[in-house]
């Protein structure tokens, strides 16, 4: 650990223990100092659990290696663009971030502390000003129309929006999107189709009991509404120049990037065995199995087992996804693709590892913050 990332980490523990206090204070000191900024935030500062707070220690704190991180923060001060942040900006945050931690360590701050918390903010913040600089070609959000809202099984919608602008992306990517009902809350979604010629982006949402984004995209989003989608992002996509053939894992709505890989497929592959496998916790979850059969009675190269974890009377695959994958092996020569749920992609990169098969050849993407 180098010097710097010990002084982070010691000075750290002298307010870790009050974090929650410490959170409350850098926010009236923010607005109070800038009030205009408050107008950046959401309304309910509290559904957020200081996010952003959160966001900066964590940063600061890995600032051991600021060049491994240059892609990520050049990408995060992009995606700041669709907060309204500026570069003015940084040097307030930053400032309410330094006053709050001297305030809660109190006598034991030192000044090594101090300069190590300026040193480490300043680079982030320097990297993420660059990010937002090289983007500027580009809307910091797109609008878009939703044009279809359909509702499937208990609590999964899928709907289909169309940018009023082009937005660029690959099969298999996700951006982040907020809409009308939850105003300046936005939550991170996969585009479940391959681009298409009219632009129009299906998404495939599950309602979270207590979630504020998307139980409002699920029960009250509805054709005519305007979304706005920031850039998109991700690596799960496919390598064209890969002849391996494939096994999709896909829990509940994970299955939205599957279903976009699978898409881009159809366009082009003769010779790769595509091996899809859906997995919820009962048929009703299985939300999107009728399209999945339309496919593969149309393309011979595609296969898909549904899964269910707790249907005891349902007539196909049960159990839990990894385990099933297991049964179907050997995989050791196949590229992976996985989504769902953090615990169905922990469990499933578990039983991959353990089939032997190569890290490198598995792209994920678990739906749980980062
Ligand atoms: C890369 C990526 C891609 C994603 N793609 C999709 C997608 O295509 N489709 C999709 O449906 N989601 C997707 N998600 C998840 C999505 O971003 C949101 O996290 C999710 O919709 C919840 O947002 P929310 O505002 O409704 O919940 P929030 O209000 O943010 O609350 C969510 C948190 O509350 C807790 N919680 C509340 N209710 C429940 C519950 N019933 N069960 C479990 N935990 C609960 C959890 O701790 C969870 O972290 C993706 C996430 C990532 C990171
Ligand atoms: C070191 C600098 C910073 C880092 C590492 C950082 C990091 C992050 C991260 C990771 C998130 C969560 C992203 C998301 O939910 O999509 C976030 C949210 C946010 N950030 Fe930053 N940020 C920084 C500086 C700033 C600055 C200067 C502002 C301007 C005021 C700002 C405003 C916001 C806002 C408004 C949110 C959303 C907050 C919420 O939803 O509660 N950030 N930040």
């Amino acid at each position: 650990m180098s010097d710097l990332a010990r002084l982070l980490k010691e000075s750290w523990t002298l307010v870790e223990e009050q974090q929650d206090r410490l959170a409350s204070y850098f926010y009236a000191k923010l607005f109070l100092s800038n009030p205009q900024l408050r107008d950046l935030f959401p309304v309910q500062m509290d559904v957020q659990r200081a996010r952003l707070l959160n966001a900066v220690v964590t940063a600061v704190q890995s600032v051991d290696d600021p060049e491994r991180l240059n892609e990520y923060l050049r990408a995060l001060g992009r995606d700041h663009r669709k907060f309204h942040v500026s570069s003015e900006h940084y040097d307030v945050v930053g400032g309410a971030l330094m006053d709050s931690l001297r305030t809660f360590a109190g006598e034991y701050w030192t000044p090594e502390f101090d300069q190590a918390w300026r040193d480490a903010y300043g680079v982030i913040a320097e990297k993420m000003i660059t990010g937002a600089e090289t983007d500027r070609d580009q809307p910091p959000y797109w609008h878009a129309e939703v044009l279809q809202h359909e509702r499937r099984g208990r609590d999964i919608a899928v709907f289909t929006v169309r940018p009023l602008q082009e937005l660029l992306f690959r099969a298999g990517q996700y951006l982040s999107l907020e809409c009308r009902y939850q105003p300046r809350l936005w939550r991170t979604y996969s585009m479940a189709n391959a681009p298409r010629k009219d632009g129009t982006i299906d998404f495939h949402v599950r309602a979270l009991g207590a979630g504020w984004v998307s139980s409002a995209l699920v029960r009250r989003l509805k054709a005519g509404d305007m979304l706005r989608l920031a850039a998109p992002m991700g690596s799960m996509t496919l390598d064209r120049r890969s002849t391996r053939d494939i096994v999709c894992v896909a829990g509940g709505t994970g299955l939205a990037p599957i279903k976009a890989l699978l898409e881009e497929l159809t366009r082009y592959n003769r010779t790769r065995w595509v091996h899809v496998f859906f997995g919820s916790r009962d048929r009703d979850d299985l939300y999107d199995l009728e399209c999945l059969n339309r496919l593969a009675a149309r393309y011979p190269w595609l296969s898909v087992v549904p899964v269910c974890s707790e249907d005891p009377d349902y007539p196909g695959e049960q159990g839990n996804l990894n385990e099933v994958v297991a049964r179907y092996g050997p995989w050791q020569n196949h590229d992976f693709f996985v989504c769902g749920g953090p615990s169905m992609v922990r469990t499933t990169l578990r039983t991959l590892a353990e089939l032997q098969v190569p890290p490198a050849r598995v792209r994920y993407d678990a739906f749980a913050e980062s």
